[in-house]
């Protein structure tokens, strides 16, 4: 199959779980192609399948992917589809978080009119040597809040590699089913 990977990031952790699926996939011997939504992504209508990623950052999507999304909306419900959400949210274990979050995902789609034929909740990471020093203040109240990280002098990755290699093989099988 020809697939189509296109995402979102602020701080990098949404590009890397897009880039790791681009290598899944490749190893199933499919086509792929991969765009950040701020690079000129192509349109989904010469692929068979797409996969959208978007990290969430004070409640919200990343903005270029929610215009990429209503540019091409009508050539995304045509074909399998597929939206990966990364967060920390989910990272907690909580259920409050992971309702909240889930929320964040149904309102997105039920705003944009995206019908993706799966979505999944990716956890993403807390990078505070990376941050500023406001970034760095929030995110570590934000992160003890959730039962989370909060020595600052260190990054800590909490993706599950094995749920995104499942979550990606499960896709490309059903997307070559429907195509
Ligand atoms: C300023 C800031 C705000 C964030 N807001 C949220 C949020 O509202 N909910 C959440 O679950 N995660 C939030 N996060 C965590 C990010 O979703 C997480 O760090 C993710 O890995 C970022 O992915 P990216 O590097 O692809 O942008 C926030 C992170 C930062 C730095």
């Amino acid at each position: 199959m020809k697939l189509l990977i296109i995402y979102g990031t602020t701080e990098g952790q949404t590009r890397k779980i897009a880039h790791f699926m681009e290598a899944v996939l490749k190893n199933a011997r499919h086509q792929v192609t991969i765009a950040d939504t701020t690079a000129d992504p192509p349109s989904p209508k010469e692929y068979n399948a797409i996969l959208i990623g978007s990290s969430i950052h004070v409640h919200k999507y990343q903005t270029a992917v929610k215009h990429y999304i209503k540019k091409y909306l009508a050539e995304l419900n045509q074909i399998p589809s597929a939206f990966f959400s990364v967060s920390l949210a989910v990272a907690s274990g909580l259920e409050e978080e992971n309702q909240e979050v889930q929320k964040i995902t149904n309102d997105f789609l039920e705003q944009t009119g995206w019908k993706p034929m799966m979505t999944t909740q990716i956890a993403g990471a807390l990078k505070y040597t990376e941050y500023d020093y406001f970034k760095r203040l929030i995110m570590k109240i934000i992160s003890k809040k959730q039962g989370g990280a909060t020595d600052t002098s260190q990054d800590y990755e909490y993706t599950n590699w094995d749920d995104v290699t499942k979550f990606t093989n499960n896709f490309a099988n059903k997307a070559s089913q429907k195509s």
